[in-house]
């Protein structure tokens, strides 16, 4: 297992070294720093960036309700963003991310964004704001792929969620032109509505630089916590058997 500051290292060694850009896990000591998942973005009203923790906003490690280690993004109703911004800047095209996401939600809210994989470059030149992102709609989760700036982002996937309950997603994300996406959710392959239930879906992922999210967006009507147990980002499968529950 590496921290992401070991990957300068990683760099020089021929593959088939398991590598992570991100391994957080708040259960243990050593994987606990969440500074090592990348930035820490606070927004209250939107638009106005608050840039650390406050106490009515922020990501801190703690507890969940049941006394579980777990990172708590809280927010006041009113406040619009507790996230962590991973890999920002580093995303690079023709490659294949894993992204293992373990969290529990305390509220089913519309509109509550939990990841993104967000544009930074070409959403003002035709790309989508948000290729792919998991957002609550009437109060499932979904799974979103949005093609360009012209189309919305539509569901591919979407499953019942209650509150406090431990969920784990693997998210594969292959950043070609075009690209393409897979979903495990709590450890098995998910098939996507628009391609008749097939797992692989070709997608314009990466229209000029997308990073992924974790967190809380939007759904500022209320109150909002989300715990995240463990982030994992690789370039295997086997770099997110833990966050992603994945029995390989
Ligand atoms: C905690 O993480 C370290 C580093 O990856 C690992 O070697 C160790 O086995 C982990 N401890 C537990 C209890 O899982
Ligand atoms: C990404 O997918 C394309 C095909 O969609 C494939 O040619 C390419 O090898 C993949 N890249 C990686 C790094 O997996
Ligand atoms: C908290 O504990 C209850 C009772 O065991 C369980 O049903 C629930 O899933 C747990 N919640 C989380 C987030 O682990
Ligand atoms: C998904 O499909 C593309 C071709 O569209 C292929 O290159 C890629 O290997 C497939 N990914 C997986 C995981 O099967």
């Amino acid at each position: 297992m590496k921290g992401a500051s070991y990957l300068p290292f990683l760099a020089l060694i021929p593959s088939a070294i398991c590598s992570y850009f991100v391994n957080f896990d708040a259960s243990n000591d050593s994987l606990s720093d969440a500074s090592k998942i990348g930035q820490l973005n606070l927004e209250a009203a939107r638009g106005d960036k608050v840039s650390s923790n406050q106490q009515d906003l922020y990501i801190k490690l703690g507890a969940d309700p049941n006394g579980t280690a777990a990172l708590r993004c809280h927010r006041v109703k009113g406040d619009i963003r507790s996230e962590y911004h991973a890999l920002s800047g580093k995303t690079e095209k023709d490659t294949t991310y894993y992204i293992g996401y373990q969290f529990s939600l305390a509220e089913i809210q519309k509109s509550l964004m939990i990841w993104q994989f967000k544009e930074y470059e070409a959403n003002k030149d035709g790309g989508a704001n948000i290729p792919l992102a998991m957002e609550i709609v009437n109060g499932q989760l979904q799974f979103q792929y949005q093609a360009s700036s012209d189309s919305k982002r539509e569901a591919q996937w979407s499953t019942d969620v209650t509150a406090n309950t431990v969920y784990s997603v693997g998210i594969v994300i292959n950043t070609s032109s075009p690209g393409w996406v897979q979903l495990y959710w709590n450890g098995d392959l998910q098939g996507f509505s628009s391609i008749e239930g097939k797992s692989n879906l070709t997608a314009t992922t990466f229209p000029g630089r997308a990073d992924p999210k974790f967190g809380a967006y939007r759904g500022e009507e209320v109150d909002i916590d989300t715990y995240i147990y463990k982030i994992q980002i690789g370039t295997e499968i086997n770099d997110i058997a833990s966050a992603a529950d994945l029995d390989l």
